[in-house]
C-alpha cells in the first residue's frame, strides 16, 4: 500500500523548476513537434542527452519510426508555442522551424540538438530516449522559458558568480 498519489507526485515534480523544450522527429508524412519538460544532460563524452516520453504521446512511435530527435530550449516569450505543441494547436501560426542536421529545430530557440536515438527504455507509463548529439546550436544571450507548478514564467535574476580559486571546482559545469 502506497500513500504516493499521481497528483501529489505530479505536484511534487512541479516545484522542481525547469526549462521548457519542444521534441521534434521529421516523418514521411512531414515534422511533428511535443513539448516537453522531461530533459537531462547525460554525458559530454561521448554527448548524450535523454529525453522522457508518455506512452499516449503520438510522439512515441515516431521516435521508434525515425530514430532521430532534435530538442529546441525555448526562449522567454515561446509560451505560445509551448502550448502550441501540448495538445493546444494554434492555427494561425506559421511553421516555426528550421533545419539543424536534417531535423526541424525552432527558429530563435535558446539551445537546440539535434541527436540519434543510441537507447529507448520502457519506465512506467513512459519511455526514456537516449541520444547521441551530432549537431548543436545556441544563442547564449536569449533568456528561458521557465515551467513551475504548472505555470510559464521567467528567470527572475541570478546571483552574483561565486568568486572559486580552486581549478577543480571550476572545472563543475
Ligand atoms: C510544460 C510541459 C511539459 C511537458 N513535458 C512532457 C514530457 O516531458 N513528456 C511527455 O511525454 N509529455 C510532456 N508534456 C505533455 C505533452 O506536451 C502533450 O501530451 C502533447 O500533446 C503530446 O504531443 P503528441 O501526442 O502530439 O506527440 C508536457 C506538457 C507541458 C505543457
Amino acid at each position: 500500500m502506497t500513500n504516493v498519489t499521481t497528483r501529489g507526485l505530479r505536484d511534487a515534480c512541479g516545484l522542481f523548476g525547469t526549462g521548457v523544450n519542444v521534441i521534434s522527429t521529421r516523418h514521411s508524412d512531414g515534422d511533428h513537434g511535443m513539448t516537453a519538460n522531461a530533459f537531462m544532460s547525460v554525458s559530454l563524452d561521448p554527448p548524450l542527452i535523454s529525453i522522457s516520453i508518455g506512452q499516449n504521446a503520438k510522439m512515441l512511435p515516431l521516435l521508434h519510426k525515425t530514430g532521430r530527435f532534435a530538442v529546441s530550449t525555448l526562449s522567454e516569450g515561446m509560451e505560445g508555442l509551448a502550448w502550441h505543441f501540448a495538445g493546444r494547436p494554434d492555427t494561425s501560426l506559421s511553421d516555426p522551424f528550421e533545419n539543424l542536421d536534417d531535423l526541424p529545430v525552432i527558429r530563435g530557440a535558446l539551445a537546440c540538438y539535434a541527436c540519434d536515438v543510441v537507447n529507448a527504455i520502457e519506465a512506467g507509463d513512459h519511455t526514456i530516449f537516449i541520444g547521441e548529439v551530432r549537431g548543436l546550436s545556441t544563442d547564449s544571450g536569449a533568456r528561458p522559458l521557465i515551467f513551475y507548478k504548472g505555470r510559464f514564467g521567467a528567470v527572475a535574476g541570478q546571483l552574483p558568480a561565486p568568486e572559486l580559486c580552486d581549478p577543480v571546482a571550476e572545472a563543475i559545469w
